[in-house]
């Protein structure tokens, strides 16, 4: 094998209505709730040898367009959206080597519950579990649980910094050979091998031990994706694997070594935690037809302007239908997704909002990827060869069946044919598998 090989992960849009409006998407409008469609994503993946399935979240219906919760009903930006522990649990009952990867908001569940659940899935899925982590960043999420607001952008990762050593050590209350199970001697738990943890820290405080018993994994896998400084320092600490969206090579390379020093730093191997991309490939039976499926994207991409600018204004909080299209973007601040605002920004003063739009996140999320299974293949190479890896997480606007059969039996196969990302599995458990290359 002459490289070595990368990561695939699969960016789901929550466990909600997928692609609304795109074709190819059948009666998505009604079948979202039932879990079929995720079901078959779960297997089809797994199918083809992808490392995980992250089921991103949030637990509002978005209002920061136009003060209004019409443009996201209206057309399933985001909502309806149920708790994804629900979906991840049934994906992992039909798959056996895939990590599944809900995401729980350190605001939103304390961490003694999030412990007990994400253990609870880490055993009935053999050690399949990841946990997105995140702080989130809406008001209107945190007034759902009865908060003001959302603490401030760096205090909310202070808080999450502490969440994550209290859940930690839930997670270690039980030490590992805790369950005996022996019939003989008809002792089912060693005691002395399960500890109260006693947290009273700053923000948290928790007895324990957790009564869920132990992980399969010890320490279920934690996935994030902080991007500002702060977030990166939290990820580097905490991060099994790192959700990225940055745009271009140079900075997908600048953000990997950044992250990889931070770890070093605080004593980490740096290669124990993968950083994984955010693609959208736009895969064609020729380079005509990729191209041809590219400019349809960028059209559809120019109709709905307006829902691309609600979603954005959900995750940084700023309501963007109160500014002319057609005139430059002043500067903005953001207690929300900082890093995703930076990017956006970053053209804001000689470009209009339109124009902005027009550049921002339609075929290009890190590199574009246009082209045959062949020629894309080809590039994800070079990409990985030039940025250090570690592998990719596609996320896809039109997500269908017909997206998924072109990635496990179009895209894959030219993958593996190349030694570029594994044709099985190794391990049975999902963080050996991900720290195996
Ligand atoms: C690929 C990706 C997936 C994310 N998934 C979620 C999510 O499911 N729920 C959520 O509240 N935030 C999600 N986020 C937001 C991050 O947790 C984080 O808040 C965001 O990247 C901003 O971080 P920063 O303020 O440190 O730049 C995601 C971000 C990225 C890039």
């Amino acid at each position: 094998m002459a490289a070595r090989p990368f990561h695939l992960g699969w960016f789901l849009q929550g466990s909600s209505v997928q692609a609304w409006g795109e074709p190819w998407t059948g009666h998505i409008g009604q079948t979202w709730m039932v879990p079929e469609f995720f079901l078959d994503m779960a297997r089809s993946l797994e199918r083809a040898c992808f490392d995980y399935v992250l089921l991103e979240d949030s637990s509002y219906v978005g209002e920061s367009y136009q003060g209004s919760t019409d443009i996201y009903l209206k057309n399933g930006i985001a909502v309806p959206r149920q708790d994804p522990s629900v979906v991840a649990s049934l994906m992992t009952a039909v798959t056996s080597r895939i990590g599944i990867v809900p995401t729980f908001g350190t605001y939103a569940y304390p961490p003694y519950l999030l412990a007990r659940l994400v253990a609870t899935l880490d055993q009935v899925s053999q050690g399949r579990i990841g946990w997105n982590a995140v702080t989130g960043s809406s008001d209107f999420a945190a007034m759902n649980f009865g908060l003001k607001g959302m603490p401030e952008h760096d205090l909310r990762y202070d808080m999450a910094d502490e969440y994550m050593q209290v859940v930690r050590e839930l997670w270690g209350s039980w030490e590992p050979g805790a369950l005996i199970a022996d019939r003989a001697s008809g002792v089912l738990v060693d005691t002395s091998k399960v500890h109260a943890v006693d947290h009273e820290g700053q923000f948290y405080k928790t007895r324990g031990p957790l009564n869920s018993g132990p992980c399969p994994q010890g320490q279920p896998v934690i996935a994030q994706a902080g991007g500002s400084p702060r977030g990166r320092q939290f990820a580097a600490q905490h991060a099994d694997t790192i959700v990225a969206h940055t745009k271009g090579i140079a900075a997908m390379k600048a953000y990997r070594d950044d992250v990889r020093a931070r770890m070093a730093a605080s004593g980490r191997d740096p290669d124990t935690c993968k950083v994984l991309y955010l693609v959208a490939p736009i895969i064609g039976q020729t380079e005509a037809e990729a191209e041809e499926r590219k400019q349809a994207r960028l059209a559809r991409a120019r109709e709905i302007i307006p829902q691309r600018l609600a979603h954005l204004g959900k995750v940084t909080n700023i309501d963007f239908g109160k500014f002319d299209l057609d005139q430059p973007l002043g500067e903005l601040k953001t207690n929300g997704h900082q890093q995703t605002l930076d990017q956006f920004t970053a053209k804001a003063r000689d470009k209009t909002l339109r124009e902005l739009m027009e550049d921002y996140n339609t075929t290009e999320l890190s590199v574009e990827l246009v082209g045959t299974p062949d020629t894309i293949a080809a590039r994800m190479a070079e990409v990985m060869e030039e940025v250090g890896g570690d592998g990719f997480l596609f996320s896809l606007p039109n997500v269908s069946r017909r997206v998924l059969a072109e990635v496990e039996d179009g895209l894959v196969p030219a993958l593996q044919a190349r030694g570029l990302t594994r044709s099985s599995y190794t391990h049975k458990q999902f963080r050996d598998n991900l720290l195996e290359f």
